[in-house]
């Protein structure tokens, strides 16, 4: 039995294998749809999602099983004091795959080590949210046909963002990629991801906090928000939430085939003005979600 945990813990191949899958399913999505039939899917959800938590969930059902879970961690026992390793051991009982996500980094390992079932990472405080990066890989096979070769400027909120830190993670295994980094200097890359996936790969970085100036360079833009929710004050936060504000104006020097990703959700990170520009792929990209999604609980309950 596997979990998701980290995106490194799938191979290339399996990743290969995963965006296949997905573009088979998006391609005869009648094949898919009894897939899972008698089959329960639990979303435990202790910290805020739409996109996540709806995705898993239209996938399960969207392959035939069902799904039952919380999305507020008040809704559950853990507002009485229940540690995560119980909650995935009573869960179990319950489903036959788990997507959980926390505010605490490592409470979905703790619960995959607990747990008689596979467990999702969906998302675990500032650290990783390997189910976002399978959908932005997703995203970047459809849009550029190639994971390797690419310079791929990541913008906004690189410490708390823990979308940047899987994606990054998972690029690093491609050859000819260039990481560009572009955040205020409070919310730079953390030097754990640096020096354990960026130097340790010998992957070529730069970091700056002019996105002007390097965005002609870019193939990729990959925008986030500024985590609200991780900051110790709120007064950094004002000062930094509008750090970058990508507009029409600032994509005028961009490569004509740039495709611009954002996890979402957006904040004032990306004016609606650049939405109707056939750069922006991210609405596409909240799409995909659904589908990648639906490749790895296949994958996970060994069903085909
Ligand atoms: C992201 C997350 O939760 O980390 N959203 C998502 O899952 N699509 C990004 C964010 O909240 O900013």
């Amino acid at each position: 039995m596997r979990s998701l945990i980290d995106i490194l813990e799938l191979s290339t191949e399996e990743i290969d294998e995963l965006v296949a899958k997905a573009s088979d399913i998006i391609a005869h999505p009648e094949a898919y749809a009894h897939k899972c039939d008698g089959k329960i899917l639990a979303t435990l959800f202790f910290e805020p999602s739409t996109r996540t938590r709806l995705s898993f969930e239209s996938a399960m059902l969207r392959l035939g099983g069902q799904v039952l879970g919380f999305s507020e961690a008040n809704s559950s026992s853990a507002a009485k004091g229940e540690s995560v390793a119980d909650t995935a051991r009573t869960v179990s009982c319950y489903s036959d795959i788990i997507a959980m996500r926390h505010p605490k980094e490592g409470a979905p390992l703790v619960a995959s080590m607990n747990a008689t079932v596979p467990v999702i990472n969906a998302g675990d405080g500032g650290h990783n949210h390997p189910t976002q990066t399978l959908t932005d890989l997703l995203t970047i096979y459809h849009e550029k046909g190639r994971f390797d070769n690419l310079t791929v400027g990541f913008c906004g909120d690189l410490k708390f963002g823990r979308t940047v830190h899987s994606l990054i993670s998972a690029l690093s295994r491609y050859k000819g990629i260039k990481i560009v980094l572009v955040s205020p200097d409070e919310l730079k890359l953390p030097s754990y991801v640096k020096k354990e996936v960026l130097k340790k790969n010998g992957i070529e970085y730069v970091q700056t906090t002019d996105l002007e100036f390097v965005m002609p360079d870019l193939d990729i833009l990959y925008m986030t928000r500024v985590q609200r929710e991780r900051f110790f004050n709120e007064e950094d936060y004002l000062r930094l939430k509008d750090s970058y504000i990508l507009t029409p104006e600032k994509l005028v020097n961009a490569k004509k085939d740039l495709c611009i990703l954002h996890p979402l959700p957006r904040v004032n990170e990306i004016s609606v003005a650049v939405d109707k520009d056939p750069r922006a792929c991210y609405f596409k990209q909240v799409n995909y979600g659904r589908f990648i999604r639906m490749a790895l609980i296949l994958k996970l309950l060994e069903i085909d």
